[in-house]
């Protein structure tokens, strides 16, 4: 516990023209922690590329480090160790430029405080506001203000004062507890390690001497109790443990907790570590408890103090700074993490977008890359949380694109919506087993997804004429006639388009309930939202269709003329022109009709339909 009371974790937040690599470089050296060998190397170098004259160029050696991190392509962030005999550090050194605010945010995660870099000849620039800001939402509450390059403004008292005063202004509303102005010149080792001659007119700490005594402590065990179960451990029928990390407050042998969600109630028997037991345990403490009671608690779930209990809900809004290289569609599912638990999530609307330099909410439909906005989600499992801005262990998550994997957005949660709540489904008694018993039929969705101009409407026509003769109840839903009504507000945006088909999943949703065959034929061109169907559906019941002829034969064929225009550039986000369409990997049903004519491919899909006793 001492070992973690006297751990300050910061970030540095600036670029590199702002001297971050020589002011991190500097201070690793000065507290003993380059190597000989680094230093000769680092010498040599200095003398040969360096701009500082023959004396060490710190910034060649963090240089050489982030060379290195360029080749381990997942690490974004590097953490660096160092102390003195006050204090350990860590500091997260993320690269400075603009685009790479995801992999800054990265790293105030999980820091305390946050040094803004200032370069003294430039003054305050809208980039450093806009660390300010994201340092802000992601709750580091204190902030050293390091206004650097003293040495090139002749050491000038007034240059500082100015630069602070401004920076003052500008900080006020965002929350941080203290701000500490520090006029520094990183290159020449002034007010970094000890306090400088040339500026015998400051009268606060240097750097380190700062980090070593500022007051930190966010008093996370004060907090209610929260226990995010990272794995059940079952070694034997006798041994049964929750296994995870205090996230905030106490707890102790004896005491009740709750599950929550469920509010099933237990009380903690042991709180077991590879040291032995314990009489109590803090935030940060890694711990397995065992409870008194059975209680059905898996990996995701939360253990919570009885008087205190998070919010559980399946509705919140959240502050959401987007690093998807794609950027983030409204209506998509994309996976979110709290604490250890997974689930689908979605965001339903973007309320604003936050303009970073002017702090002003704009209306927006999208948020692109490095984007940060206020969003309303749903999730498809409750999720036991506190707002972010009172506990960042159980009010951050992460949202994960399903098809890649990478992390797409950081998240804050602000509070739970209450929106649809006290609304319940009615059972009706003619439900669709009723209907398809009298229809005499299985409902299933068939699915025709391609290009503008591959045959999809023609063949869906096709198999629902055949059906029909035989007697099927069937009903065809069709991208083109829907834009005619339900989906006329809609557009070919991306975003448009992934509402357009959640539109005409839900409804071909209900007509399954009603018993029917339901034909869908809509471009639907990204694979997640065809999963998402499957999904919605449930998996017995879709058939993905790939109607697939290549882009030159829809060209050629240009059914409606639309082609022509999309290629004159009349037509923005022509799908297969100047948007993409992600092809099935492994739809149900293939059908290459650039080789077969409409009739042989709907025959190709009733020979599929007759084999599941579909259709006669
Ligand atoms: S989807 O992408 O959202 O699934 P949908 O199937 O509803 O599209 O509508 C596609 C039809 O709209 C096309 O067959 C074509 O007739 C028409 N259309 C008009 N503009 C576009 C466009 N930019 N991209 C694709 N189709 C378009």
């Amino acid at each position: 516990m001492s070992a973690q009371r006297d751990l300050l974790r910061f970030i540095t937040c600036g670029s590199v023209d702002d001297g971050k690599s020589t002011l991190i470089g500097r201070l690793l050296y000065e507290c003993g922690l380059i190597f000989e060998d680094t230093l000769a190397a680092l010498s040599r170098d200095s003398r040969r590329h360096g701009t500082t004259g023959g004396e060490i160029d710190f910034a060649l050696l963090l240089d050489g480090l982030e060379a290195e991190r360029q080749q381990g392509i997942t690490i974004d962030v590097a953490y660096r160790y160092f102390a003195t005999p006050r204090r350990s550090f860590i500091v997260a050194d993320t690269p400075g430029h603009e685009q790479y605010t995801r992999n800054m945010a990265t790293g105030a995660s999980t820091a305390s405080l946050a040094i803004i870099l200032v370069d003294a000849t430039k003054g305050l620039l809208p980039q450093s506001q806009r660390h300010s800001i994201i340092c802000s939402l992601l709750g580091i509450r204190h902030l050293v203000l390091a206004i650097n390059k003293m040495d090139l403004v002749g050491f000038d008292a007034a240059r500082f004062s100015t630069i602070a005063a401004e920076y003052g202004t500008f900080a006020e509303s965002l929350g941080f507890q203290d701000i500490t102005a520090i006029p520094i010149s990183a290159r020449q080792g002034d007010n970094i390690t000890s306090l400088s001659s040339n500026m015998p007119w400051y009268r606060g700490p240097y750097l380190l001497a700062h980090l070593e005594a500022v007051d930190v402590s966010a008093d996370d065990a004060a907090k209610p109790f929260r226990f995010p179960v990272q794995w059940v451990n079952r070694p034997d029928a006798r041994f049964r443990g929750f296994a995870g990390t205090v996230a905030s407050g106490r707890i102790a042998a004896g005491d009740t907790i709750l599950l929550a969600g469920t509010g099933m109630q237990s009380g903690v028997a042991r709180i077991v570590t590879a040291d032995g037991d314990l009489p109590e345990a803090v935030a940060g403490q890694a711990v397995t408890l065992t409870l008194t009671d059975e209680i059905d608690v898996a990996r995701g779930d939360m253990l919570v103090a009885p008087s205190a209990r998070p919010e559980t809900t399946d509705q919140f809004a959240a502050d959401i700074l987007w690093m998807g290289n794609e950027p983030m569609l409204p209506g998509r599912d994309y996976l979110l993490r709290i604490g250890h638990a997974w689930t689908a999530a979605r965001v339903t609307s973007l309320r604003h977008r936050l303009e970073v330099t002017t702090r002003e909410h704009q209306a927006a439909r999208l948020l692109e890359m490095n984007d940060i906005g206020l969003c309303h989600l749903t999730s498809q499992k409750p999720l036991s949380f506190d707002p972010y801005a009172e506990n960042r262990a159980t009010g951050a998550f992460i949202l994960v694109d399903r098809f890649t994997h990478e992390t797409v957005a950081a998240g804050m949660i602000r509070h739970g919506l209450r929106r649809a709540t006290n609304i319940h489904r009615a059972a009706f008694s003619v439900d669709k087993t009723v209907r398809s018993a009298r229809y005499d039929q299985r409902p299933i969705l068939l699915w025709f997804t391609g290009l503008s101009g591959s045959g999809k409407s023609t063949i869906a026509n096709l198999v629902e004429e055949a059906l029909f003769a035989a007697g099927r109840h069937c009903y065809s839903l069709d991208g083109d006639n829907l834009r005619h009504g339900l989906c006329r507000d809609l557009g070919f945006t991306p975003a448009d388009r992934v509402e357009n088909i959640r539109r005409a999943g839900e409804v071909a949703k209900l007509f399954l309930d009603a018993g029917l065959i339901v034909l869908g034929s809509f471009i639907s061109p990204f694979r997640a939202e065809r999963q998402m169907l499957r999904e919605l559906v449930g998996a017995g019941e879709f058939l993905e269709i790939h109607v697939d002829a290549p882009i030159e034969t829809c060209i050629a064929r240009d059914p409606k003329g639309l082609y022509v225009k999309a290629k004159a550039g009349l037509i923005p986000n022509f799908t297969g022109i100047s948007s993409p369409y992600e092809a099935p990997e492994q739809p149900d049903i293939h059908l290459k009709t650039g080789e077969c004519s409409a009739e042989q491919c709907a025959e190709q899909v009733l020979q599929v339909l007759r084999g599941k006793g579909i259709a006669c």
